[in-house]
């Protein structure tokens, strides 16, 4: 889909399929919209006024308009109280612009932007244009999508035009999240993933370091193999740095680490066979921190940042690991492994205590589809959050609200971390129960922190969206990269 901007003077004489018209609660129309509603004989305000049309967000009318007019109709789009909208609902009125053009088979469109940041709304534009369209064979291009062109018309397009170029590597590294947990496991494996990185990152200047087995072995990875032990495909670590601080700055990074299992069967605890097929996205937490390293890149920010992924498949073999087992972890913690399906804690205790130990960071975020307990707490419209440090945990919030990618904190507490107790070894993979399921893999996780600030968001019941939202076609959701994205540029950019 292509986006544009014009000026406001412009588009009263510019051809196009339709004209989107903004209206708020008040229902009352721009000087625009007032001009085409003569043109339309009235059409437009008798519309608005005979139907349930109230001017709230996710409403909209479609007006087709009199032969003689240059257009051939006007969707009237509802946006909501006027005093309530923030940047993160201008990006969701982009979005419903999309889909409802799509909807309307609107090929062509103008929207009218009488007010309020008319690049913000290409951007929620832009972001739910977004598709994973590569594997339909069948399809024509306008069977996909009917929406090619969207214009936006304002007071000042270069300026609109500036916002919207701002956020571009945000859009584009969302894309990138989207793509790599949308792809199926035949595709995305460990080595491939690991070269998917390399492409995206190392031509925006972001070193990227990969580890394979007998590298991993050599350090004592045992957690990570141990996962990883019963697949085909060789397990790989993803060391990504971005030095946007200079390249000789010594200043410590930002640390971020993601769980990327590229298919989880659960291993010899094997998943039932229904749904089995979900488990392609459990690379989610890895998809994220590779979005948002290319985010980062792509917008230059003044930050030191590492990622860190831990890439394995879990898979049941003759090789496999089997409950009960013992691992040393590299961290020299050994761990009984009672449910080879409590995997994604085992990758992340190898990966977090690398990256603590390598980068002393300021602080580190995980983040991971951990545990299906997360979406028994808390949905899918919610990620969890653990913390061992309230600042953090603070800011991760406020930013969360602020970007619509909202998380809720649970407790981390000596009661939950006695449940990973071991009869045999240091610990144990799963709890004494199944208690409190999200937090004993979240204190599992502290287990390989030290004191460095750390949050582990548990992104499970949001990596993947089964309906569509205003900015995000079903699917892939990359849910943590524009959270982070802003988390980064409020609190860590430059001299914070
Ligand atoms: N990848 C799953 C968690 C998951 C479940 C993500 C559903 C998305 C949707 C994770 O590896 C897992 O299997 N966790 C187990 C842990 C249990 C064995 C303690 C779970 O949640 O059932
Ligand atoms: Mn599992
Ligand atoms: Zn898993």
């Amino acid at each position: 889909m292509k986006i544009g901007f014009i000026d406001n003077a412009v588009a009263k004489n510019t051809k196009t399929q339709a004209l989107v018209l903004l209206v708020g609660t008040d229902k009352k129309l721009s000087a625009a919209g007032q001009a085409l509603n003569k043109q339309s004989g009235g059409a437009i305000a008798k519309a608005i006024a005979t139907s349930k049309f109230s001017g709230k967000r996710g409403q909209n009318i479609s007006v087709i308009m009199p032969q003689a007019s240059k257009v051939e109709r006007v969707l009237v789009i509802g946006t909501g109280e006027a005093k309530k909208i923030t940047p993160a609902t201008l990006e969701n009125i982009g979005g419903s612009i999309v889909s409802f053009s799509n909807h309307a088979g609107v090929k062509d469109a103008v929207v009218l932007v009488e007010s309020g940041d008319a690049g913000r709304i290409a951007h929620g534009a832009e972001l739910r244009s977004y598709r994973f369209d590569k594997y339909f064979t069948k399809k024509t291009p306008e069977e996909k999508a009917a929406l090619e062109s969207l214009r936006f018309a304002s007071g000042n397009a270069k300026l609109a035009e500036k916002s919207y170029a701002a956020l571009k590597p945000l859009a584009e590294g969302v894309f990138l999240t989207r793509d790599l947990v949308s792809e199926p496991a035949n595709i995305i494996n460990p080595e491939t993933l690991s070269e998917r990185a390399v492409a995206e990152l190392e031509k925006l200047g972001v070193e990227v370091e990969v580890l394979g087995e007998p590298e991993m072995y050599k350090l004592g990875f045992g957690a990570l193999l141990g996962v990883g032990q019963g697949s085909a495909n060789e397990s790989k670590l993803v060391i990504m740095k971005y030095n946007g601080l200079g390249k000789g700055s010594k200043a410590a990074p930002i640390a971020f680490v993601g769980k990327g299992v590229t298919f989880d069967t659960g291993g010899i605890s094997i998943k039932p066979a229904g749904g089995m097929e979900e488990m392609k996205w459990d690379m989610g937490g890895s998809g994220v921190v590779i979005g948002l390293m290319r985010t980062l890149a792509g917008r230059k920010a003044k930050v030191n940042a590492v990622g860190v992924v831990g890439l394995v498949e879990n898979m049941p073999d003759g090789n496999a690991q089997r409950p009960g087992d013992v691992v040393t972890s590299y961290s020299g913690q050994t761990i009984e492994v009672l449910n080879t399906d409590a995997e994604g804690r085992l990758v992340l205790a190898d990966a977090l205590w690398y990256t603590q130990k390598h980068f002393k960071p300021k602080i580190i975020v995980d983040l991971a589809t951990l545990t299906g307990a997360i979406i028994v707490a808390l949905g899918t419209s919610r990620a969890g959050l653990f913390s061992n440090n309230d600042k953090l945990a603070e800011q991760i919030a406020k930013v969360g609200e602020k970007v619509d990618e909202p998380v809720w904190r649970l407790p981390l507490a000596e009661v939950y971390d006695k449940q990973i107790n071991s009869d045999i070894a240091d610990m144990q993979n799963i709890g004494k129960d199944r208690e409190a399921g999200s937090i004993t893999a979240a204190q599992f996780l502290q287990r390989f922190v030290n004191d460095v600030p750390w949050a582990h968001l548990d992104i499970a019941g949001v990596a993947w969206s089964k309906k569509d939202s205003d900015i995000c076609p079903k699917g892939g959701t990359a849910y943590g990269v524009r959270l982070l994205n802003e988390l980064v540029a409020e609190y860590y950019e430059g001299n914070k």
